[in-house]
């Protein structure tokens, strides 16, 4: 089976990206969200960042255009029906993911592939809650999605060995690298990940280092393109915290704990890039 009609639920910052890479390697794609104005949000910015591949003459103008009507976007679950393989999006919070996929599952025909793009819940309880548990399967993409080249394609002990496939071309037809990975929670990236940027906030609590020092430090220690604090305000203080939140119910282990600065950020309205201030401040366009 090749994938030839893709389906996205949500249109944030990494729901969009899918879109855009979809669209862009000639698939039509079909993106949900639950509401307009977050449908409309979504799509500005996949305007917006196809309009920067082509500024970086990465992408043709008729690329662009191509990709752009390639691209539906819904409010409703029934436009998803016929797409072979539909990609969740949504935000990290497994009862929402549980009641989108019960949906989701009622709408689409019973061939539709079902993955979703988890950072830490893992992939059985998801694939769980469906009618499909042999056609799920996890693709953990990396933000910005349009740069970074890995998927994670992670498997649980139920996935079809033909589903497998098929997902893994369907990464190399988006123009990824596909890695495979066992169901744990953070799988692969994230399990390394998120303890280093958690530790980079308690190095900060306990004065270790500035914010700029510690980036500095990273950056030019270790040639990491981001700092670990940079990175937080880019991935979201939020999204890190839910993940964070999840890895340590999952494992029970410090080193996934989220410090209390981190919950006090998350609490205070500072989640990074998307609200204007994290660990640095943004002045939005
Ligand atoms: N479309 C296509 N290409 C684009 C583009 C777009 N919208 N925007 C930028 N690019 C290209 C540029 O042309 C450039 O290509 P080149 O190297 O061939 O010239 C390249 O991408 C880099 O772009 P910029 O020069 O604008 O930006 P920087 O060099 O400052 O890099 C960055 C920006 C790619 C974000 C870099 O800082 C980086 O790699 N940071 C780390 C990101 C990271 O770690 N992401 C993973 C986060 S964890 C995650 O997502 C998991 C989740 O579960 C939390």
């Amino acid at each position: 089976m090749s994938i030839r009609k893709v389906g996205v639920l949500g249109c944030g910052l990494m729901g969009s990206g899918i879109v855009e890479v979809a669209a862009k390697a000639g698939l039509e794609t079909v993106v949900r969200e639950v509401n307009q104005a977050l449908l409309d949000k979504g799509l500005a910015r996949i305007q917006a960042s196809l309009g920067k591949a082509v500024e970086r003459g990465k992408l043709a103008a008729e690329g662009r255009d191509a990709a752009v009507s390639r691209i539906h976007g819904t409010t409703s679950f029934e436009a998803l029906a016929d797409c072979d393989l539909v990609v969740e999006a949504i935000v990290e919070n497994l009862e929402e993911k549980k009641r989108t996929y019960a949906e989701l599952d009622k709408s689409v025909k019973r061939s539709t592939i079902f993955a979703s793009n988890t950072s830490s819940l893992t992939i059985t309880q998801l694939a769980m809650a469906t009618s499909r548990p042999e056609r799920f399967v996890g693709l953990h993409f990396f933000n910005p999605v349009p740069v970074m080249k890995l998927v994670e394609v992670v498997r649980t002990l139920l996935t079809d060995d033909g589903v497998l496939a098929t997902v893994q071309d369907f990464c190399k037809t988006i123009g990824k690298t596909p890695v495979a990975c066992k169901d744990n929670s953070g799988f692969i990236v994230n399990r390394l990940l998120v303890p280093y940027i958690l530790d980079a906030i308690r190095a900060l609590e306990e004065g270790v280092g500035s914010v700029q020092d510690i980036d500095e430090a990273m950056k030019l220690g270790c040639g990491y393109p981001m700092g670990p604090f940079a990175l937080l305000d880019f991935v979201g203080l939020d999204t890190t915290y839910f993940i964070a939140n999840i890895m340590f119910e999952e494992y029970r282990e410090k080193r996934f704990a989220p410090p209390p600065l981190l919950k006090q950020m998350v609490q205070a309205g500072r989640l990074g890039k998307k609200s204007g201030r994290g660990f640095y401040e943004y002045t939005r366009a």
